[in-house]
């Protein structure tokens, strides 16, 4: 590496990203038209605030293996792969298969049926946790994993760790993108609402420290620790590119909410089957009361789980706390949700993604050295995520610092050439991805680090 880590000119940054829209512009016109008629049915024209790219968001068609095609017919090579959910890559013949045979059977019925107790067993053998509930995204897991910690303990506090994101209920939805420039928020670790419409009264039930600091936990259980019912983290932070625990900080946090009698809550939503056949759980070997799943166990159908100790799931067991929910383990979720964890996220599949983890890793290590940039990539199996500034981040904070614009210039670099990755958050990689297609992103990323140190 050379001694002095080149100069990124901000100029010559907005020079590229506006050379690189008008590229994208020409590359996606039926995008551009389906947007139109969308805005006249569909709220906002798209079905999530996040699928709004910019400058227009880009409508799919159809994705196969390792690849997903939109309606301009663009091919790419898919590294988003739906928030993470694809990790058995697109339309995987195993989960395909489960899926067709039990349409023809049947897809509803207000009853488990024998794929339900299979897909509770296949988690119990990957999480260690004795007991499993269903329900049918991320959301509904954190809310109901804040709601039985609730119930089993009496008490109403949740620490909550800021820059995790936990989904959309109005119990957590805070502090996950707070606006530093609000002193509240910054100097007094203030709950922010993440967006409009969530009652501040919420926010008062939380207690929001950093990632990565056992101090600050420490601190709000000797000021309210008879209060507190749970503290819910992203084990490894995922929705700011890959922010890794530092060694001990998990275990600390076991040690500190059972001295206190309250529950350990892993968010595996994106950590679950993707990081390693037991998630963040194997892989921290930290185990918590309660871990929450989704995305990828479904294999691209929506499903939720809650696993828990079987003290922490006694208040279900026995009726305290009612589970509710109209879709929870239905059957086609729980026949795609089998196929998925015992057909295709095998643990040899885990091998996979390690192999081609490691060629991403080596390549874009060594794209960053020749050029001199100074930059991270941290990746565990299916998922990892650039951090664009001299030090490793180890919260928020640290990855707020970043320029968003360099962010934004290395996702048109890809987008533009045939890949497709979800910007700040981490990139997924799938069991059906080869060599060829992580090298994709590694030749892209050198084009465009040798654009922005030019
Ligand atoms: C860690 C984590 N928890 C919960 C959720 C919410 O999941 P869903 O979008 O399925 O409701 C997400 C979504 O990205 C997440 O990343």
């Amino acid at each position: 590496m050379s001694d002095q880590a080149p100069t990124i000119d901000p100029e010559r940054i907005e020079h590229l990203i506006r050379a690189e829209e008008a590229t994208f512009v020409e590359q996606n016109p039926r995008s551009a038209e389906l947007l139109k008629r969308a805005s006249q049915a569909l709220a906002g024209g798209v079905s999530c605030s996040w699928h709004s790219l910019e400058p227009h968001p880009l409508y799919g068609d159809r994705g196969l293996g390792s690849r997903l095609w939109d309606v301009d017919d663009n091919e790419r090579v898919d590294m988003h792969l739906g928030y993470c959910v694809m990790v058995v890559g697109h339309a995987h013949p195993k989960v395909v298969e489960a899926v067709r045979s039990r349409i023809g059977l049947g897809t509803h019925f207000a009853l488990p049926v024998e794929d339900t107790v299979a897909v509770a067993e296949s988690l119990q053998d990957r999480f260690g946790l004795p007991l499993w509930l269903f329900v049918n995204s991320g959301s509904e897991a954190t809310s109901d994993a804040v709601r039985i910690a609730r119930a089993t303990t009496g008490r109403d506090l949740i620490v909550r760790v800021e820059g995790c994101y936990h989904g959309s209920p109005d119990s957590l939805d805070f502090s996950y993108w707070p606006d530093l420039e609000n002193p509240d928020a910054r100097d007094r670790w203030i709950a922010q609402p993440h967006t409009a419409g969530i009652p501040s009264a919420f926010g008062e039930l939380l207690r929001i420290v950093p990632f990565n600091d056992v101090r600050a936990v420490e601190r709000v259980f000797e000021q309210e620790g008879d209060r507190i019912a749970a503290m819910i983290l992203e084990p490894v932070m995922l929705n700011i590119s890959a922010v890794l625990p530092e060694p001990g900080y998990l275990a600390r946090l076991r040690e500190i909410t059972q001295k206190h009698g309250a529950l350990l809550i892993f968010d595996e939503v994106k950590t679950g089957a993707t990081i390693a056949y037991g998630g963040a759980v194997e892989w921290s070997g930290v185990t918590p009361d309660l871990i929450t799943l989704a995305k990828a166990i479904g294999g691209g159908v929506p499903v939720g789980a809650v696993g828990g100790s079987e003290a922490a799931m006694q208040v279900v067991v026995d009726g305290t706390m009612e589970h509710e929910g109209t879709f929870n383990g239905n059957p086609l979720s729980m026949a795609a949700a089998r196929a998925t964890l015992t057909e295709v996220l095998t643990r040899d599949a885990y091998d996979h993604l390690e192999a081609m983890a490691n060629v991403l890793v080596r390549g874009l290590e060594s794209a960053m050295e020749s050029r001199g940039l100074p930059w991270h990539v941290n990746m565990i199996r299916a998922r990892g995520g650039l951090q664009h500034v001299p030090r490793p981040v180890r919260d928020f904070r640290g990855y707020a610092a970043q320029d968003e614009r360099v962010i934004r210039l290395r996702w048109l670099y890809q987008v533009n050439r045939g890949l497709f990755e979800p910007g700040s958050d981490p990139w997924t990689i799938s069991v059906q991805h080869t060599e060829d297609d992580v090298r994709r992103y590694v030749e892209n990323f050198e084009a465009f680090a040798d654009a922005v140190t030019a």
